[in-house]
């Protein structure tokens, strides 16, 4: 589907509703499938990724039950009668295959074209160390790759790339483990699993960037799943580019592992503020304002903070095309990995558009400002590529047009809608 982006002539104003945190979804889901007694998770999100999650947990035995604004969710892991069909989602087939190993079971995770070039080696090598026994495609690096869990010891383990979803596969595995668990990160990622099972009571410690955890039995729990930060950068960028803007986004999740983009963004001379104003299950939500900024400037961004701001720089890449001077994004290769290669697509489509930007083997260097113009663009089938490129669409002169726009759904279903609103 190609989608059409108008240059807006109008400020963004007003309160903005974001759609609910993808991160927690995922890990509230699998939590209540490893709680003993019925948990309700309420305000999910409802987007392909985390519907992915919904489905292959549902196929393991998992019943989720529609109340209101959420589910109840209830029952127990069995093994499932079919392969367990990811889809596009990296967050589904890395920490399920952890969550799946604990258990006695047999099972086969696969996904799309996308995620099975998507490497998986991070999750199988330990898992196998952990006593899973996993085949799967070239040496278990790609999926499809299928499992036979159970009777799980602890290891201790230093990744080898920084990595929330493998992070967490690894802590999944091990509430069902002999013996502690030690993970050793290479720098800090989002900390969601860790905060959640803290707060539910589990063996869990965090010192610095090393984990303990220890086997753990979840008791049932409620949880609110608030505004997503990743999908609040997008509407914050818009405003920050488009004259007379002011909006403020409400309950949004506020955890420190990922709001560093708001730190960047401030950097860059944005008029932006947050301040919390309650915790759920140990994370912190609250509210963002964003007002048109008129006076930014390129930044460096590397080292220790690319895994914190690791899903919105292809956003904050445009923005940088909005500032004055360079920016420079580097020690960021994961992001040849994701839903796309964030970094050549990224280069290659805001080129088309005007910008100037060139592409490094770890990052990117901006040189702005630059006057971006209305094109055919693509969106990579990277529901990040395609939001980075409608709000750099919003500010070019002429009309911009998205192949594959559709891909939205994955994180954003409504973001068209809304940000043509
Ligand atoms: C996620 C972790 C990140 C991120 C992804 C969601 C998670 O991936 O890019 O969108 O929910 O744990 P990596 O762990 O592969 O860096």
């Amino acid at each position: 589907m190609i989608v059409k982006i108008a240059p807006r002539r109008k400020p963004f104003s007003g309160r903005i509703e974001i759609p609910p945190d993808k991160s927690l979804t995922h890990r509230a889901f699998m939590l209540s499938a490893v709680a003993e007694g019925v948990c309700e998770v309420t305000n999910p999100l409802d987007s392909k990724d985390c519907l992915a999650t919904r489905r292959c947990l549902e196929l393991c035995g998992i019943r989720f039950e529609k109340i209101g604004e959420g589910f109840k969710i209830s029952g127990e892991i069995e093994e499932p009668p079919d392969v367990l069909f990811a889809a596009n989602s990296g967050t589904t087939a890395r920490i399920l295959t952890g969550l799946l190993s604990g258990y006695p079971i047999y099972f086969t995770v696969s996904g799309d074209e996308s995620l099975k070039q998507r490497p998986m080696k991070r999750i199988t090598a330990p898992l196998k160390e952990m006593g899973a026994t996993i085949i799967g495609r070239k040496e278990e690096g790609f999926l499809p790759i299928s499992v036979k869990g159970g009777n799980l010891k602890a290891i201790s383990t230093s990744l080898p790339v920084a990595s929330a979803q493998v992070k967490s596969a690894i802590i999944f595995a091990a509430l069902r483990a002999e013996g502690k668990t030690e993970i050793q990160e290479p720098h800090r990622t989002r900390d969601h699993t860790e905060r959640l099972l803290n707060a539910l009571g589990a063996h869990i410690e965090v010192k610095g960037r090393l984990v303990k955890v220890g086997p753990s039995k979840i008791p049932p729990f409620s949880f609110k799943v608030p505004a997503d930060p990743s999908s609040c950068a997008f509407f914050a960028a818009a405003a920050m580019v488009t004259e007379g803007s002011h909006i403020v986004m409400e309950e949004v999740l506020l955890n420190p592992t990922r709001i560093e983009f708001l730190k960047v963004f401030r950097e860059m001379g944005a008029e932006i503020h947050w301040e919390e104003r309650e915790k759920r299950l140990g994370e912190p939500v609250g509210v963002v304002e964003v007002k048109h900024s008129p006076h930014l400037k390129g930044i460096t961004l590397s080292g220790e903070r690319i895994p914190l701001v690791i899903d919105e720089i292809p956003i904050i890449a445009m923005v940088a095309t909005q500032a004055e001077g360079r920016t420079v994004i580097k020690d960021a290769k994961e992001l040849r990995v994701k839903e796309s290669d964030r970094i050549a697509a990224t280069v290659r489509e805001l080129k088309r558009m005007g910008a100037e930007v060139e592409e490094l083997e770890d990052g990117l260097i901006i040189e702005g400002p630059a006057k971006l113009k209305g094109t055919r663009v693509f969106s990579h089938r990277d529901h990040r590529i395609a939001m980075m490129l409608a709000v750099a669409g919003l500010i070019a002169e002429g009309e911009t047009e998205i192949e594959e726009g559709e891909w939205v759904d994955i994180s954003f279903p409504h973001f068209f809608k809304m940000i043509t609103r």
